[in-house]
Order: C-alpha cells, then sequence, then structure tokens
C-alpha cells in the first residue's frame, strides 16, 4: 500500500535507508561479520569469472557490481546484456559463474541465457528480489534483495538493493579469501543508509533542480567518469522512462568524441562527481559543454565540493557513493516527470516486468 504517498515511486524511493539496513541485518552473522551462504562462496571460488547477465536498471546495477567485485575481491567480472548475450555470445572462460540480476525474476531475456548456460553445464546464481521467481528457482544459487514488493514500474529500491548485495558479496569474498579491504564494510554501509536518509529529506531541493535544468526540456544529458558514468547511464534511463525527455548517460571524455556536438544554447547537463581521481576531468567536462552554452550542474560529494556546486552528497566511502549519488537522480526524473503531468508509476508502453524476449 502507497499510504500517504502520492506514488509508489516515491514511497520506494524513501524506503532505500530501510532497505541497506535490513540487507545489513540479513548477511551478518551473529558475530557481526558479513557472511553469505557458504555454497555460494565457494560456487564464486571455484569459477575463474564471473558473468553478470541483466536488462535495464538491473544492468546498470551489474556494471556498478563489476566494478565492486574487481576492485574490492579481485574477482574477474564481466557484465552482459541478457539480449544482446544470447546473440552475440563472447569468448567464454574455462569455468564461468553466471550471475543473474533480476529484480522480478521472470524476465524473459536473461531467463533466455539461464536455460542456455544450464545446457552447456555452466553453474548460476540469481539475484532477486522474488524469493520463487523463475530465475530463481532454475538456478542454483539465489541471493535475495530484501526489497520488498516494488511496485512503480521503475525500479528504485531494487537497483540500490542490488548494488547493495553484490558489495556484500564483494567483501564476503575478500575477507574468506584473507584479504584486507581497507575499510570497516558494515560501518560504512550504515553511514550510506544515514546519507541515503539525507538526500531523500532534500526533496524541495531537487524538485526545484528538477524545474531548473528538466522540466521544459527535449532532451538532456548526464556525464560522469569512472563509476559516475554507470550512475549517469540509470539516471537517463529513470529520466527517459517516467518522464519521456530524451536522455542521455556520457563518459566525460566521450564528450569530444562526437556528443558534445549536441550541445547547444539552454541544454541541460547534469554532471556527477564523486571520484577524487575523476573530479578535475569532470569539473573541466563542465566548463566545455557551459563555454558552449550548456544549462549545467554539479552533483558532487562532501570533499570534492566547489562553490556553486547544486547539490552536495553527504561524505562516504568513494567505494559505495552510487548508494547515494543515484537517489538525487532518482528524484530529479520522479519530479521531472510530475512537472511534465505523466504518469509516474505506470508509464506509457513499459510493464513492471518483461516476460517476452
Ligand atoms: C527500469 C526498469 C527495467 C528493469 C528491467 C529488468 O526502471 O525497471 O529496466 O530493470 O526490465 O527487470 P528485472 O530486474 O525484473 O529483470
Amino acid at each position: 500500500e502507497k499510504g500517504t504517498y502520492p506514488h509508489y515511486m516515491l514511497k520506494e524511493i524513501d524506503e532505500q535507508p530501510a532497505v541497506i539496513r535490513k540487507l545489513l541485518m540479513a548477511y551478518q552473522n551473529e558475530q557481526g561479520e558479513i557472511e553469505i551462504d557458504a555454497d555460494i562462496r565457494a560456487a564464486i571460488d571455484q569459477s575463474d569469472r564471473l558473468y553478470i547477465i541483466a536488462c535495464g536498471t538491473s544492468y546498470h546495477a551489474g556494471l556498478v557490481g563489476k566494478q565492486m567485485l574487481e576492485s574490492i575481491a579481485g574477482v574477474p567480472t564481466e557484465v552482459h546484456i541478457a539480449s544482446e548475450f544470447s546473440y552475440n555470445m563472447p569468448l567464454l572462460s574455462k569455468n564461468p559463474l553466471f550471475v543473474f540480476i533480476s529484480q522480478s525474476g521472470e524476465t524473459a531475456d536473461s531467463r533466455a541465457v539461464l536455460v542456455h548456460v544450464k545446457k552447456l553445464g555452466f553453474r548460476t546464481l540469481t539475484l532477486t528480489n522474488v524469493p520463487g521467481s523463475t530465475l530463481s528457482r532454475e538456478a542454483d544459487h539465489t541471493l535475495l534483495l530484501h526489497a520488498g514488493p516494488e511496485i512503480a514500474v521503475a525500479s528504485t529500491k531494487a537497483y540500490t538493493a542490488q548494488i547493495a548485495v553484490l558489495s556484500i558479496l564483494a567483501v564476503d569474498i575478500a575477507e574468506h579469501n584473507g584479504m584486507d579491504i581497507g575499510f570497516d564494510f558494515t560501518k560504512e554501509l550504515s553511514i550510506v543508509a544515514n546519507a541515503m536518509e539525507a538526500l531523500v529529506d532534500q526533496k524541495d531541493v531537487l524538485e526545484q533542480m528538477a524545474r531548473d535544468y528538466l522540466t521544459g526540456t527535449r532532451n538532456a544529458f548526464y556525464i560522469g567518469r569512472a563509476v559516475d558514468y554507470y550512475v549517469c547511464l540509470e539516471a537517463a534511463l529513470k529520466l527517459k522512462e517516467i518522464s519521456y525527455v530524451q536522455a542521455e548517460g556520457f563518459a566525460g571524455g566521450e564528450l569530444k568524441h562526437g556528443t558534445i556536438a549536441l550541445i547547444e544554447k539552454g541544454t541541460p547537463v547534469i554532471a556527477l562527481a564523486t571520484q577524487y581521481h575523476v573530479n578535475g576531468s569532470i569539473r573541466s567536462n563542465v566548463k566545455e559543454v557551459v563555454s558552449r552554452g550548456a544549462n549545467a550542474c554539479i552533483i558532487s560529494l562532501e570533499g570534492l565540493n566547489e562553490e556553486g556546486d547544486s547539490l552536495v552528497l553527504p561524505e562516504v566511502h568513494d567505494a559505495l557513493t552510487p548508494l547515494v549519488s543515484v537517489v538525487p537522480m532518482q528524484l530529479l526524473a520522479y519530479y521531472a516527470a510530475l512537472q511534465r503531468d505523466c504518469d509516474v508509476d505506470k508509464p506509457r508502453n513499459l510493464a513492471k516486468s518483461v516476460t517476452v524476449e
């Protein structure tokens, strides 16, 4: 039930801090250590490469997850769009483990890959929000997202739950392999939940930002580098699907290779800056688009912020920033859709779970 909320999407955005806290409980043992099912850990240890398979928002979570698995746990990981994988299969490693990410657990494109790789004899793991769903039943292993029912067509809390579960997986593997991850993960994840809470309390700011940048536009660009780029892909998808604004996420460095031709007076460009090593370069990209007339703004992480930034995200560990930086992006899309009189929870042409290939 959406209770006092005008839309499920807003309710589900607000539920994200609670989902993160629930996941921390669900995947901690009695000693307060992160622990996942030993069979899943063994399946990962026995594989030489993970192949993440997903669609849409879940694919975007997979991109962030790949980076976490590789940088935190040193597990080689690839991410593939399910519908592409079926027709354009990459050369596989000797002992692959296939990881399906699906909120609904019913997505036909992902299931087609599952059926295919099972026939080839490979092991499979599904991350899903729905216990007993097809992808969960048919895979060897399941990790649950614990996000609670997601009703709005646009996925929000499932995306952050997917990333959180992937980070838990990475930390579990690293710690059981005796690696020092270099930070107190459970503490940092609680800090993330608090930061999300602070952001969902800034609805007025985001409603105004949506007005300033998105309400009257035909198109919009989100730019970021490194992991911020992946969040920009998700930010653009959220805006497209519920507000019907043509939106694209771009890697900052790619602008000069073509996209910058689209920038004209008033074109909205929303830049994300949460990573120290690319902060300078993304800010120079913003200068480049501003000098061509763009209506640009910067969302930055506390500590990297500069005067004039439109929104400053509370400081969180730099490995976990996507969990926090996506929240204002979701709210921007939500308010832009409202201001454009769109049906937020049920956008045209879309279904909550896509059960046809
Ligand atoms: C976007 C959205 C879709 C889904 C995609 C995969 O907001 O919800 O892009 O992410 O259809 O769905 P699942 O995760 O159920 O496999």
